[in-house]
């Protein structure tokens, strides 16, 4: 298109110029305006301009800036300046012909650039209109740009529409240029040429440059912000754990981060940019990730990928842009069993005891450490078996610690702690979709055990059908995830521990024989308390050290009755018992030193009762054997512990003092019968 060419008019210009002239003439002489022939914002802005008192013939000295002040505005706006400047070149060379300026304008209505010939800039002088004039509406009254910043859109504006008569030589189309990010006025892009008439192809190419400017800007910024960004994502990328591959919709690699390039072995190959079927070992993931860009409707994947013997969880999602359309695909690896094995850290998986900090130096002891030295060294598994509280776990503890997987984790799983429906699922794991309610891949706790220590306590209580399969895990080295297809290596040591007599439960039929000779590869049986009683002497002032500071209490001195009282005990809880005894004393100390009156009722009394033996039947050479029996020793020994008194008694056998009289009325005991 020829832009230069002037355009048919149905009007005469010339004469409506002159109707113009008059209508402003009647304006400046009389502030009356008639007719139509001044559109209504012109008319606005005249009376606005009239009000301000601005003089119509004159431009006042106040509407020029000092050059000085000028020049430094114009370095303010330099961005705007060279970002404008190619376009207002190109504006001007297609209009050259027809004598146009382009003119740039601050947000404060001064020129930062103006391309034209030098002929019009001497005509504009002779106007007085110079470089540092201001063309807001209160300097110079109503002209283009005072028009566009007021209405702040595109305008054209024809001589005698110009307040000031200087400008009555002047038609000229104007368009705001905003800023793309926050919408105020960055500046204003003006066509002026001397005329009567406008060329109405000028607003057009106004409006097309002050877009374009805008456009630039936007891009510009978003260029920047995207540099900014780009840096931070990739910082942040590489302080992921996680793995993150970002691949565009042709199946490039547009981001990667170091976990990424680690858990693939590409820590020195440079593959931004490279499509994932040349890339080692992500073009493993080809079909899955093309499968999902192939199907844009579908959720994502998540799969379970085994790189270097270990399991990512590898979801693969969309990438969208900001229309929603789907760019490419973000893969994420999890490793799932370091995932797991961060919280069972976190949570409490440590290990405190080793084989030195083990008490105890009775010759049984001293064997049993010597032991479990040895069983650590090697990955056999072990059987622990000892009553309740004779620390079977502390041992099972002390042997992983001294055992070259001591880093790793030591997982304990209580047997009879677990429904026997979810076993297999807690020990092995799951797959997402296994069964109602697997929402999610589960990790089970042998694979997060993997490389270190599962203690397998109360293994007696494990449901055969589990035995079984616990037996080929251990055989074969390996797990399966309930509902999972592939097998998973592991390397795991096992400690399995019980109080009950093993040999006796494989006679019954509730021990499998062929796991228990799988299990029992070393056999350490712990022996009760009451059968190293001396081992009372080195215990207790370690827990009372321990409990003492626990509780922050003083204790100065351990007395000989507190020992005696302890001593003649024969702990049916063993060392647990005893650490409960002696937090007891502790917790009800008023002074600093423990006596036996700190120890629980029935260590007073026994040591009161002279030391007979503690419970009555131990007393009589038989044992009863009746049940009816049994429970009227048990009234009668709690009846002489509670010095007689039924409601304490009835508390230290868990029942009512109704249940009790009911029981005493039941039994025939008579009152006689409860104090001897
Ligand atoms: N040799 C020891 N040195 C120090 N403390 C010990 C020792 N043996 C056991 N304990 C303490 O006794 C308590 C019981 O130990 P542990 O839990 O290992 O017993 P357990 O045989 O596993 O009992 P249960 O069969 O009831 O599970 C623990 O609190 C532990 O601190
Ligand atoms: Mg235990």
């Amino acid at each position: 298109m020829d832009w230069s060419k002037e355009p048919e008019l149905s009007f005469d210009p010339a004469v409506h110029q002159k109707e113009l002239f008059v209508a402003w003439r009647r304006f400046v002489e009389t502030g009356k305006i008639e007719g139509d022939i001044v559109p209504s914002y012109i008319a606005e802005s005249w009376k606005r301009s009239k009000e301000r008192n601005i003089d119509p013939f004159h431009f006042s000295p106040s509407a020029y800036l000092d050059p000085e002040i000028y020049e430094k505005k114009k370095t303010e706006h330099q961005y705007l300046i060279s970002i404008s400047k190619p376009f207002m070149e190109n504006i001007y060379r297609s209009l050259e012909q027809s004598r146009y300026l382009v003119v740039l304008y601050n947000p404060e209505g001064y020129h930062l650039l103006r391309i034209g010939q030098r002929a019009d800039f001497e005509r504009s002088g002779q106007f007085t209109i110079r470089e540092g004039l201001c063309f807001e509406e209160e300097k110079v009254g109503t002209c283009g740009f005072s028009l566009v910043k007021w209405l702040r859109k595109p305008i054209q504006i024809i001589g005698c529409e110009h307040y000031s008569a200087l400008l009555h030589y002047v038609v000229g189309s104007y368009a705001p240029i905003n800023d793309p990010v926050r919408g105020n006025l960055l500046g204003v892009i003006g066509i002026t040429g001397a005329r009567t008439i406008p060329n109405s192809h000028t607003l057009g190419i106004a409006i097309a440059a002050s877009t374009a400017i805008e456009n630039y800007i936007k891009l510009d910024h978003a260029g920047k912000i995207l540099s900014i960004y780009g840096m931070a994502l990739q910082t942040t990328m590489d302080s992921l754990a996680d793995g993150i591959i970002l691949i565009d919709g042709g199946g490039r690699i547009y981001e990667i981060n170091a976990s990424a390039k680690e858990i693939f072995g590409l820590t020195n190959m440079e593959v931004k940019g490279r499509h994932i079927s040349d890339v080692p070992r992500i073009a493993d993931l080809e079909s899955s990730i093309m499968n999902v860009l192939r199907y844009q409707d579908r959720e994502g994947q998540e799969i379970d990928i085994q790189i270097h013997n270990q399991i990512y969880l590898t979801k693969v999602q969309f990438a969208r842009g900001e229309k929603d359309d789907v760019q490419g695909v973000i893969v994420q690896l999890k490793n799932l069993k370091s995932l797991s094995q961060i919280v069972h850290h976190m949570t409490g998986g440590h290990t405190r005891f080793t084989i030195d900090t083990m008490i105890g130096s009775s010759r049984k002891s001293l064997e049993i450490k010597a032991l479990a030295r040895l069983a650590a060294q090697s990955d056999a598994s072990i059987i622990v078996e000892g009553e309740s509280g004779t620390g079977k776990e502390v041992l099972a503890q002390a042997i992983h610690n001294a055992s070259p997987r001591a880093k790793e984790p030591f997982v304990v799983i209580n047997c009879s702690a677990i429904p026997s429906e979810l076993m297999e699922s807690i020990l092995f794991g799951h797959e997402k979709g296994a069964f109602t309610g697997a929402t999610h891949t589960h990790i089970g706790k042998f694979e997060v055990a993997d490389r270190g220590t599962v203690f397998l306590d109360e293994i007696a209580e494990m449901p055969t059908n589990m035995q079984a399969k616990l037996l080929r895990v251990l055989e074969e080295n390996r797990i399966e995830r309930v509902g999972g297809k592939k097998s998973i290596n592991l390397n795991i040591r096992v400690i399995a521990a019980t109080n009950k007599d093993l040999e006796r439960e494989i006679k019954e039929n509730r021990f499998r024989e062929d796991l228990f000779y799988r299990l029992n590869v070393f056999r350490i049986k712990i022996p009760p308390l009451r059968e190293r009683k001396q081992e009372i002497y080195e215990l207790v002032p370690v827990f009372v050290q321990q409990i003492s500071s626990l509780l922050n209490k003083r204790v100065e001195k351990i007395s000989e009755g507190y020992y005696d009282a302890l001593m003649s005990y024969n702990w049916p809880g063993n060392i647990r018992e005893l650490k409960n005894a002696i937090q007891y004393s502790i917790a009800t100390l008023e002074d600093s030193i423990l006596l036996e009156r700190h120890l629980p009722n029935i260590f007073t009394h026994v040591s009161q009762q002279g030391k007979k033996e503690e419970m009555l039947w131990l007393k009589n050479s038989s044992f009863p054997s009746k049940l009816s029996d049994l429970e009227k020793v048990a009234i009668q020994n709690s009846l002489i512990l509670a010095k007689g008194n039924k409601l304490k008694a009835a508390k230290l056998l868990g029942i009512s003092r109704a249940t009790l009289h009911r029981k005493l009325r039941g039994l025939n005991m008579s009152h006689n019968e409860t104090t001897f």
